[in-house]
C-alpha cells in the first residue's frame, strides 16, 4: 500500500441522522465514501463531473452533487441520501406516477426535487424548469418527471 492509499484522516459524518466515524484519504470523493465505505449505493456514479446529477444528495437540506465534494469537506454538515428520505411527497409522487424507466437517474432527481421543495416550497414553473436542468435522464422520461414535480408543487402542467 502506498502512502497515498492510506486512509489517514478521521472524519465524523452525519448521514441520515446518524453519526459515522470513518477514516479517509484527503483526496477521497464523498460519492465513493458514501457508496463504498457506508454502503449507501442510492447515490449513483454517472459522469463524475457534476453534469448528470445521478449522485445528488442533500447537504444541510440543499442538493449537492456528491461527485464534486471531498469527503473531508462534508464534516459537520447534515447529509441525507435517498436511503434517509422519509415520508417524502416527492418520493411518493415518483412511485405513484412511475416517473422512471431504468431508474438509474431517479434517486438523483428525487433528491434534487426534495431540495427544491425545502428551499422554495412555492416554486413556480420556471423555477422548476431551471432546477431540473441539473439532472440528466438517459431514458428520456422527462415528461413524466416534469409532471410529477408539477404534481408535488400542485401546479397545473401547461407543457
Ligand atoms: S456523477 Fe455526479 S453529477 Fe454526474
Ligand atoms: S430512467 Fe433511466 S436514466 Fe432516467
Amino acid at each position: 500500500m502506498s502512502f497515498h492509499d492510506a486512509a489517514n484522516y478521521p472524519v465524523e459524518l452525519q448521514v441520515n441522522g446518524e453519526k459515522q466515524f470513518i477514516r479517509v484519504r484527503a483526496a477521497d470523493i464523498l460519492l465513493y465514501t458514501l457508496r463504498d465505505k457506508l454502503g449507501l449505493t442510492g447515490c449513483k456514479p454517472g459522469c463524475d463531473n457534476g453534469d448528470c446529477g445521478a449522485c445528488t444528495i442533500l447537504l444541510d437540506g440543499f442538493p449537492m452533487k456528491s461527485c464534486l465534494m471531498l469527503t473531508v469537506e462534508a464534516a459537520g454538515k447534515q447529509l441525507i441520501t435517498i436511503e434517509g428520505l422519509k415520508n417524502s411527497s416527492v418520493q411518493y409522487a415518483f412511485a405513484r406516477n412511475q416517473a422512471f424507466q431504468c431508474g438509474y437517474c431517479t434517486p438523483g432527481f428525487i433528491m434534487n426535487c426534495q431540495g427544491l421543495l425545502n428551499a422554495e416550497p412555492d416554486a413556480g414553473q420556471e423555477t422548476i424548469r431551471l432546477w431540473l436542468e441539473s439532472n440528466i435522464c438517459r431514458c428520456t422520461s422527462y415528461e413524466e418527471i416534469h409532471q410529477v414535480v408539477m404534481d408535488v408543487f400542485k401546479l397545473k402542467n401547461e407543457g
